[in-house]
């Protein structure tokens, strides 16, 4: 076996892996921080660095770039213009292209390239094939809409230091102050900055530039003493002084670990700073493990010393409170305060890092900071391609979710079962164990909607076979689960073996779809079949290949019920630098893969999606596909899970961060492995997991080949119970997460919500991030994430009154900005209600959730403080195919009026539901009803005496009477009064009302 990079962790755990099957026992590896890069190891990183710590440590510091004043113009809400950028005293110049486009959205974009050189191109260093251009093609795998140019922006001053353009929708008074010398743009709204560029100076585009041979350094005779030494001592005073970020150590090669990056374009890299002025808060850019407002990372208390990292990468065993990058990246960053939510989306897919630093800003130097405000400045680089950056100006968190969402798309809507829990575990070992996993699920009650195989399942780790011997009968297997409306994920990676007899790896090679090393050749690199070549899915023709591999009949065992999980696409290559490929390699159109890295895995992912799609002529279903790697837009393809955590309760405590950073920067369909990848979790620690797990948007149970079964009904009592409880919880709420998916699908809004989100105005929620509320359901969750914890600290972010969702126990009235301490014993998820809400639930038990696809719902009302108004949604469709998109669905808005004493059921979007042309699903669903409504907070003197209430169905079915049952409160206990509106029997999609 060939070696040629570092033993990483996931290698070494490889060669353990195999030898483990082998009989040989190895210890466990864990995560090796120095497998992966820091700042100072990175050439790029390191330069932008010392950049900025020059320029910061210089009063005399102005930036080299300026708009050449009369190339600009502006025309149908575009400013272009030539940035100039003085490369040496001599004054010469490069020049880079500006374009500043005004959206309707209100959404601005800044680019920057760079201007070929006259000969026309530049020259590489060695004879290399990649592609001599900047890398301008991420829009072209991102970007999906809310390009529109505005056309009524205007410029509304301009001299010769600067140009003012007024912009955005009616009433939303933006402006962008774009400044010609140095260059820098400060975005305000209402007349207030909000968000600047090259306010600190730090904007750099590493232009292209031949390589200089330069003379080797004589060797000076030390002999000369006291001379010698202070002509040292003068080097290194110039050294100090001279500008720094112009080491050239790493600009034409780069090693690390044994692997050297010939970088044949030479340094490339941009950076910018981007100050957000007057705000504290910060969050998003995931994936990382630490809070969700972001740490400042330049050292000091309480500080990360390394920048956030952007490198999809395989992150053996990760690390907690860390900005290490993890395997997926999305750049969009939204910066949070009182009264004003703004974002930037910088749209790069090479490597990238932030920097993040905090600092006080006061006009006055006399006021000794009193009055003045918390500015945060970041600092973005990445080492090739444009430098492009979308900037929205809020006012709200909403907004910048959705128009980050017109731009990247939104949420998928996903198969209806997905919402359900996954049983996963590497690996099942047999068709008969995964038939044994699903009688037992059944037997104890615990309901469950897939069953996933990893990649044992193969032959030999070829995808698209089977270990016959093992898994002898793959359809009868999917048909016991498809008996009671369960699915099977099987996984399918991206690395083919490199084998002979495989047919897949034979067209492959023959197709010339594969990605290639910087010669242009076939790569080969090591991952789990040992030997593997990887499919380029940046390649049209690679996709359209992908795509007949997945036909019923080529995938020989799969059938309808069978759905996708794509691993290690960073790509994940155990012998390569970092884990991944080498930067040097080539993709489609000789891109180097420096240049769409973090792409990478989302083109993948968006291969297989494709496929699912068209797997058999004329069945259009929703594919399901699970990724580890992800770029901004894989919101729109499937969902994505945190990779491998570890069974520890630090673990558990952190993928609640993870999951709501996912949530806002509009990737919500996240989860991380319950009961955590590696390592066994007592008994505690998966109970709570369980719970916490409920409330994932991706729910999915998952351990690692070495880790003791854990199936939940292995646990014994209590905790089988409890558990049981859990996964029941998540399947009554089912129709409240598939309306919270629906509103991500419109508009981009999160499926769970930190506080800021939902309480934008209320200051000591912001930088809370281990509770979070479930859709508009007003439910309000902390899961327990330490261990022997008995009791929860709940923060409530507002003046309404709070229900514990299982006692009815008014758990606070009146608290805005206070903590309460609710009773959290092991069989309690502490889970709040807020008045004012009304979702829908499903409360038969079922054993899936297309076993409950025709239940009858019940809907909570819960009543506010004052009495006055509650409301809440439900939408529903066929949860399978894309009918929905012809109106196929039903979206309603439920209305709790106190001073009326009526609750109505209207279409959520004012259709007339009566002119939809019915299918098949919707005329079924005619007979789905709902049968009670609880409400929660019954107020006595309205309810008390009720014993019925007049339910009238508008749609024409006529009026009749439900039964009312009361329950007064019981003051002694805390708990509120309740009453149960029996059997309504209103159809679900039709316009109903009840009247008290
Ligand atoms: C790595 C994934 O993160 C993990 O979930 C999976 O079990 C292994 N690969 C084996 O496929």
């Amino acid at each position: 076996m060939h070696l040629s990079g570092p033993l990483s962790g996931r290698w070494t755990a490889y060669l353990g892996l195999i030898s483990t099957l082998s009989g040989v026992i190895t210890p466990a590896v864990a995560v090796k921080e120095h497998d992966f890069k820091k700042c100072a190891q990175s050439g790029f990183c390191s330069r932008n660095r010392a950049l900025a710590d020059h320029v910061l440590s210089t009063n005399s510091w102005s930036s080299p770039y300026s708009i050449l004043p009369e190339s600009g113009s502006f025309k149908d809400g575009q400013y272009q213009a030539v940035v100039l950028k003085t490369v040496n005293d001599n004054g010469d110049t490069v020049r880079l292209p500006l374009t500043v486009s005004f959206l309707e959205s209100g959404t601005a974009r800044v680019t920057i390239d760079e201007e070929k050189r006259q000969k026309g191109e530049i020259e590489l260093r060695h004879d290399s094939k990649a592609r001599k251009e900047r890398y301008n093609e991420a829009e072209k795998w991102v970007i999906v809409g809310g390009l529109t140019l505005d056309k009524e922006a205007k410029v509304d001053f301009e001299d010769k230091s600067q140009l003012t353009v007024k912009y955005g929708p009616t009433s939303s008074n933006f402006e962008a102050v774009i400044k010609f010398a140095p260059f820098g743009i400060d975005f305000k709204r209402d007349g207030v900055s909000q968000i600047k560029f090259n306010d600190q100076g730090l904007l750099n585009v590493e232009h292209w530039r031949p390589k200089i041979e330069k003379p080797a350094v004589e060797n000076k005779d030390t002999s000369e003493g006291e001379q010698n030494q202070e002509d040292k001592e003068e080097e290194k005073k110039e050294e100090e002084e001279e500008p720094k970020g112009e080491d050239e150590s790493t600009w034409w090669d780069e090693s690390f670990g044994s692997n050297t990056d010939s970088k044949p374009r030479g340094p490339e890299s941009v950076g910018l700073d981007i100050t957000f002025s007057g705000f504290e808060h910060v969050y998003g850019i995931p994936s990382h493990t630490g809070p969700l407002s972001l740490k400042t990372t330049r050292g000091g208390d309480g500080s990360y010393s390394e920048p956030y990292r952007l490198y999809n990468a395989d992150v053996f065993e990760y690390i907690l409170d860390s900005p290490m990058t993890l395997y997926g990246s999305i750049p969009f960053m939204q910066a949070h305060r009182k009264g004003s939510s703004v974002g930037v989306f910088w749209l790069n897919a090479a490597e990238t890092w932030v920097d993040i630093t905090k600092g006080k800003d006061s006009k006055n130097p006399l006021s000794l900071g009193i009055g003045s405000k918390t500015s945060t400045h970041t600092h973005w680089f990445s080492e090739s391609g444009l430098l492009d950056v979308f900037v929205f100006l809020g006012p709200t968190p909403k907004d910048l979710t959705a128009k980050y969402g017109e731009l990247t798309g939104t949420t998928t809507m996903p198969q209806e079962f997905a919402l359900g829990y996954h049983q996963c575990r590497w690996n099942y070992v047999s068709d008969e164990d995964v038939k044994d996993v699903d009688r037992k699920m059944d037997k104890f009650k615990m309901p469950y909607d897939v069953i996933w195989l990893d990649i044992e399942y193969t032959d030999d780790k070829k995808y698209f076979t089977w270990d016959e011997h093992s898994f002898r009968d793959p359809i009868g297997m999917g048909k016991q689960l498809e008996s009671h409306g369960r699915q099977l994920v099987t996984i399918i990676d991206p690395h083919i073996k490199n084998t002979d007899n495989y047919p897949v790896v034979a067209e492959l090679k023959s197709k010339d779809l594969a990605v290639k090393n910087k010669d242009g050749n076939i790569f080969e690199g090591w991952c789990w079949p040992g030997s593997s070549h990887w499919i380029d899915a940046f390649k049209p023709a690679a996709r359209e290949w992908w795509a007949t591999l997945f036909k019923y009949a080529s995938f020989k065992g799969s059938m309808e019920n069978t759905w996708i999980w794509n691993d290690m696409n960073e790509p994940s290559v155990f012998n390569g630098p970092e884990t991944t490929m080498p930067k040097d390699n080539l993709h489609d159109g000789n891109w180097e893969h420096r240049d769409v890295h973090n792409l990478n895995g989302m083109t993948f992912h968006n291969a297989t999606h494709h496929a699912l799609k068209t797997r058999k002529p004329g069945e259009l279903r929703r594919p399901f596909v699970l990724t580890r790697a992800f770029f901004a837009g894989s919101q729109r393809i499937g969902a994505m899970w945190t990779g491998d955590n570890t069974a520890e309760w630090g673990h558990l405590k952190e993928s609640i961060p993870m999951i709501l950073s996912q949530n806002i920067a509009g990737f919500p369909f996240s989860g991380a492995d319950v009961g955590g990848f590696f390592g066994n979790p007592d008994k505690q620690l998966l109970t709570r997991w369980y719970q916490a797990g409920a409330f994932y948007p991706f729910f999915r149970g998952h351990a690692h080949i070495d880790a003791r079964r854990r199936e939940p009904y292995l646990m014994g009592e209590p905790y089988n119970t409890i558990i049981a409880g859990a996964l029941r919880l998540r399947y009554s709420l089912l129709p409240s997460w598939y309306t919270a998916f629906h509103q991500a699908h419109v508009d981009g809004t999160p499926i769970v919500k930190p506080l800021y989100y939902t309480h934008p105005d209320e200051e000591a929620g912001f930088p809370i991030d281990n509770q979070f509320f479930v859709g508009n359901t007003g439910l309000l969750v902390k899961p327990v994430t330490e261990e022997n914890k008995e009791t929860q600290d709940i923060f409530i972010p507002d003046n309404e009154v709070y229900y514990d969702y299982f006692t009815y126990n008014v758990v606070a009235s009146g608290k805005a900005g206070k903590t309460v301490t609710v009773a959290a014993p092991l069989e309690k998820l502490p889970l709040l209600m807020r008045g004012g809400h009304i979702f829908p639930r499903r409360d038969i038990p079922r054993r899936s959730s297309q076993l409950q696809k025709w239940d009858d719902y019940t809907l909570v009302l819960t009543i506010p403080k004052d009495g006055k108004h509650a409301e809440g949604e439900l939408y529903v469709d066929d949860g399978d195919s894309y009918d929905f998109e012809q109106g196929q669905y039903i979206n309603r808005r439920f209305v709790y009026d106190g001073a009326a004493k009526t609750i109505t059921s209207v279409d959520k979007e004012g259709r007339d539901t009566k002119s939809v042309k019915q299918g098949e699903w919707l005329k079924k669903y005619n007979g789905v009803r709902v049968d009670k409504i609880v409400v929660v907070g019954a107020e006595e003197k309205v309810w008390g005496k009720k014993t019925e209430v007049d339910v009238v169905d508008e749609s024409g079915k006529g009026a009749w009477k439900a039964k009312v049952e009361f329950t007064p409160a019981d003051k002694a206990a805390g708990r509120a009064s309740f009453a149960v509106i029996k059997r309504v029997g209103a159809s679900i999609g039709s316009n109903w009302k009840v009247e008290l």
